[in-house]
This record gives C-alpha cells, structure tokens and sequence, in this order.
C-alpha cells in the first residue's frame, strides 16, 4: 500500500495509542505519525515497561501532545487521566499489546494507567483495538492463547500477528504488524460494514495472451480500480477473491489473491470461484482475442525479410457467461460490468450492459484512466444514471461498493 492512499481517511478521528512493554515499541513511534499522516489525533499513553523501551519524550515529540504513563498524574484537574483519556477517545489502539498485557485485561486487572483505562471505557462506543508483539513461543503459549480468545470475547479487536523474524533472532508468529498495515486496519474498523457476509469475487487488469515463449498481446490495464475495489469491499466486510492478470501492484490486506496470465486462465478460475459468490465485478481488460496457435519456440526472423502471419480466435466472454449463468439468473449472484470507452460513455455503457446481460455497468474512460490513480465512473442500471464524479480510485472503489452494497441489500431484503 503506497503511503499516500492513507492520507486524510483518519481525518476528525481521535485515537489513544497505548504502549506496553516490547521491543516493538520503536514501531509504535512510526505507528503514531502513520495515524497522523491518516489524519488523526494521537494521545499516547504508556505502560512502566514501555518506558524502558522508548521514552515518553520522544512519543510527546511525535504526537505533539504530552504523554501520559501514570494514574497518579496530578495534571488532569479531577486527577482521573483514566476516565478523561478514554472518553475522549474514537478508539483505543494498544500498540505492542505484549503477552503480560493481554494477560492483565483478560483478568480485568488495573495496576496501572493503561490498562486501568482499558478496563474504564465506555466499551459499547470506545473500541480497543490490541496489535500483539511477543516472541513466537510466548504467542503460541496456550495462555496467550486463552487470554486472546477471552478480551476478544469481551470484545476487543485483535490487529495481526505477523508471521517473520522477531528482535529475539528467533523466527515465527508473534510480530506485531508494520506501522502502515496498522492503520489500514484501523481503517478497516471504522469503515461501515455494508457488504458482511457476502463473497465478492473481483478481475482485475490485463490478460496476456503469448505468441510465443517470449511475446505476447496484452494492453494499458494497471489493475488500479479492480485492486481498489476489491480492499474496498474487504474493509465493508466481505470476503474478497481477487482475480488478478499480470499487475506490479501488493495485494490488499485480508484480501484471497488468485494470479492469472491469459484470458483462459483468468476464465477458470473467474468460473469456479464465481460458483461461491455473492457478488461479481469484472474490472478486468480481458483480451478480446487471442493469437490462434502458441508457437513452442521462439519465432525467429530468418533474413529475408518475410513477416509472421498471425491469426486469431476470441476468447471466453467470461462475464457474459457468468451473467447468464444459473446462479446470477437465479439472483444468488450480483453481477457488475466495466465498459472502458473512448468515447459515447453513456449510450456505449447502456448498450454494453443489455449486451452482457449485467444489473450494473459501470463506464470510464478508457485511455483517461490507464495507469492513472484518478477516474471517474458512470454507473448505468434499472435506476438510471448515476454519475461519480473525478476523485482517486480509491475514492470511487469506496462508493461503487457503497452503491453496490445498496443494490445487493436493496434485492434481498
Ligand atoms: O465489451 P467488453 O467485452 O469490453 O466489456 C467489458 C466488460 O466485460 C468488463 O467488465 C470486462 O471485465 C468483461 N469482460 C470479460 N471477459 C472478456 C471481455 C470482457 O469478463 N472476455
């Protein structure tokens, strides 16, 4: 995830960011400007044992607040920190949450600050958020384990484990998560969960079609927009498999990424997956044909100046047969289109649409999107036109699944 797209979706949201004892805690200071380049607020407080892994004066200096590490803190006029910080907060975030930590909430211990106000918070509208940190053994631990499964009973959320080397020199499950991975799942959290419990199956970018071991016909297609709508979906709560054509791009967290080269690939895999969703949007620029035979070896030029012939055959119209598959006739599976036009967007969406048999097209631009991070959509289905106006990809994946999640909750209820 480039760095960029977290900007400003944390905006007017205060987090309180505990920190617990663990070598993680240099994270939490990247963590902490992560939050504001999102656009938050930051109020750290700290545990003694996260004291002696970095100082309070360096998180005061990154959060541009001061820190707070006791209950004792006669700063606060009614000398309850515990009470004030935590219902000022949008969400508590505990960034390294370490094994002893966990333990302690899991008891509902308060023995000091942090997790006293843990235990303080109005829990229905302050949500604590734990990213764990500890060495793989100590995770694995059964007690871990158990005081894990406990707070989530009791209603936290936990962020992670990664999987990696750890500071020990030891390697496994226990690493807390990057400061960017963070705030994308506390993005995640706030975003509404309109699309829970529903399979949405995405293609995204080109195909490839070889020539030959060395060459092949493909085109301009990023996978920008697929990608963007298949993280936006997640973070609405869905269950996400992303089918993907050869693209540069990393895939979205919690996202199931399946790679594909040709259209025929991009085909099975579309076929079978489709045969469990609930949704389906074909981003993808799937080549409209491909060269009739794949030469074994490569083609060579032999002097005399003579050209390869080149032929044809189309390949699989793997929307068109989706959509006229039983499940989409049956109304179990939510179909949506893409129509990248030159030009006439509107009436080539509409006819594209009656074509593909789809409930929902939606038209851009094609050569005005390419590769870009901006577009601007046109959705074409019973209801009308609806226009998205020019915002990034991101943006607009954010209120495609929106609308989308309108549509499919619209014809179940
Ligand atoms: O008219 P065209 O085939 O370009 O329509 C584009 C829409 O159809 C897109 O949603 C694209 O992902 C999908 N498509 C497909 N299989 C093809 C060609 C297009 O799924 N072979």
């Amino acid at each position: 995830m480039n760095a960029d797209d977290l900007v400003g979706e944390l905006a007017g949201r205060h987090i309180v960011l505990g920190l617990s004892g663990g070598a993680a805690c240099f994270k939490a200071a990247e963590f902490c400007r992560a939050l504001q380049r999102a656009g938050a607020t930051v109020q750290v407080v700290m545990t003694e044992a996260a004291c002696q892994f970095i100082t309070p004066v360096a998180m005061q200096a990154l959060s541009g607040r001061p820190v707070y590490t006791s209950q004792w803190d006669a700063r606060p006029g009614n000398n309850m920190a515990h009470i004030n910080l935590s219902r000022e907060a949008d969400a508590i975030v505990v960034a390294p949450a370490s094994a002893d930590f966990i333990a302690q909430l899991a008891q509902g211990r308060a023995s000091e600050l942090l997790p006293l106000m843990c235990l303080a918070r109005p829990a229905e509208r302050v949500p604590l958020l734990l990213a764990p940190a500890m060495n793989r053994e100590m995770w694995a631990h059964p007690a871990t384990q158990r005081n894990v499964a406990q707070v989530q009973e009791d209603g936290a959320t936990v962020l992670g484990v990664a999987h990696g080397d750890q500071a020990c020199g030891e390697f496994g499950d226990g690493r807390m998560l990057e400061a960017d991975e963070l705030v994308e799942e506390v993005i995640a959290f706030f975003t509404p969960k309109s699309l829970l419990g529903q399979r949405v199956l995405v293609t995204a970018g080109p195909t490839f079609e070889a020539i030959d071991p060395v060459r092949g016909i493909t085109n301009h297609s990023s996978g920008k927009m697929g990608f963007a709508i298949a993280r936006a979906a997640q973070e609405a709560g869905a269950q996400v498999t992303l089918v993907a054509g050869p693209v540069h791009l990393a895939t979205p967290r919690g996202v199931n990424r399946i790679d594909v080269v040709s259209a025929r690939e991009m085909h099975e895999v579309t076929v079978e997956s489709a045969q469990a969703a609930h949704v389906f949007i074909a981003t993808a620029a799937v080549a409209d044909w491909r060269p009739a035979v794949e030469a074994e070896h490569k083609i060579k030029k032999d002097g005399s100046g003579a050209v390869p012939e080149l032929a044809f055959v189309e390949n699989p119209d793997i929307l068109s047969e989706v959509a006229h598959g039983q499940r989409a006739q049956a109304g179990e599976l939510y179909c949506v289109g893409f129509a990248a036009e030159s030009q006439d967007l509107v009436a080539n969406a509409q006819a594209k649409r009656a074509r593909k048999g789809v409930p929902l097209l939606v038209g851009n631009l094609g050569p005005a999107t390419f590769g870009r991070d901006d577009n601007a959509l046109v959705l074409v289905d019973d209801e009308g036109v609806t226009e998205l106006p020019h915002a990034s990809k991101r943006r607009l994946a954010q209120q495609l699944v929106a609308e989308i999640a309108r549509r499919v909750s619209g014809a179940s209820a």
